[in-house]
C-alpha cells in the first residue's frame, strides 16, 4: 500500500512494442510522479504483433527504473487508475495528428473520473517521428530499427519476422 502522499502516474497504451519514445516518456513522468505504472491494455489492438505477455516482458526489459512497474489491464483505464491509486494519466503528443484522438480520450476519461488528471508529454525531439506501428512495418520488411527500440525489443522483432 502506498502512502497517500505518493504521486502515482499511469502511462497506458498498447506498447506493441515499446519504443525508445515510450521509454523517454516513462522517464520524463518521473519528474512529477513518485511511481509510474506502465499499463498495457489487453484489448487495445485487435491483432497485436506481440501477445500481452510478450509486451509486458519487453517493457520490463526496456525499463528497469525501480520506481517504474508494468501491469496489464482489461476494461476501462479509469477503473484501473482508481484501483492502483493513480492521480495522473500520462499520454504522449508527438504531432498535431495525435491531438484529436488524445483530446477526446482525455475528455471522456475526465467525464468518467473527474479526479484523474491527464498530462500530455512531448517526447524528445529526435523521437517525435517514432511510433510502434512504423517500427513494426520497418522491421517487417527488414529495415534497421536498432536505434529506435531497446536491444531486447530489436531481438524480439527479428524473431517475429524471421523468414
Ligand atoms: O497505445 P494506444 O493504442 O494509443 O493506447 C490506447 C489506450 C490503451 C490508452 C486506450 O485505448 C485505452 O485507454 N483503452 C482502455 C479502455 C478505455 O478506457 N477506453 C476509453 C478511453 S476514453
Amino acid at each position: 500500500m502506498s502512502p497517500s502522499s505518493t504521486r502515482i502516474a499511469v502511462y497506458p497504451g498498447s506498447f506493441d512494442p515499446i519504443t525508445r519514445g515510450h521509454e523517454d516518456l516513462v522517464l520524463r513522468s518521473l519528474h512529477f510522479a513518485d511511481r509510474v505504472i506502465v499499463a498495457v491494455a489487453v484489448n487495445a489492438t485487435k491483432q497485436p504483433l506481440f501477445s500481452l505477455e510478450e509486451r509486458v516482458a519487453l517493457i520490463r526489459q526496456a525499463v528497469t527504473h525501480p520506481a517504474v512497474e508494468v501491469q496489464s489491464f482489461d476494461g476501462l483505464l479509469v477503473d484501473f487508475a482508481r484501483r492502483v491509486g493513480a492521480s495522473v494519466t500520462v499520454r504522449g503528443l508527438r504531432a498535431v495528428s495525435d491531438f484529436e484522438y488524445e483530446f477526446q480520450m482525455a475528455l471522456m476519461n475526465r467525464n468518467l473520473a473527474p479526479e484523474l488528471e491527464t498530462v500530455f508529454l512531448v517526447p524528445a525531439f529526435d523521437l517525435t517521428y517514432l511510433s510502434s506501428s512504423l517500427v513494426r512495418e520497418v522491421a517487417r520488411y527488414g529495415g534497421d530499427v536498432s536505434q529506435l527500440v531497446h536491444p531486447a525489443v530489436h531481438q524480439a522483432l527479428k524473431q517475429k519476422f524471421r523468414k
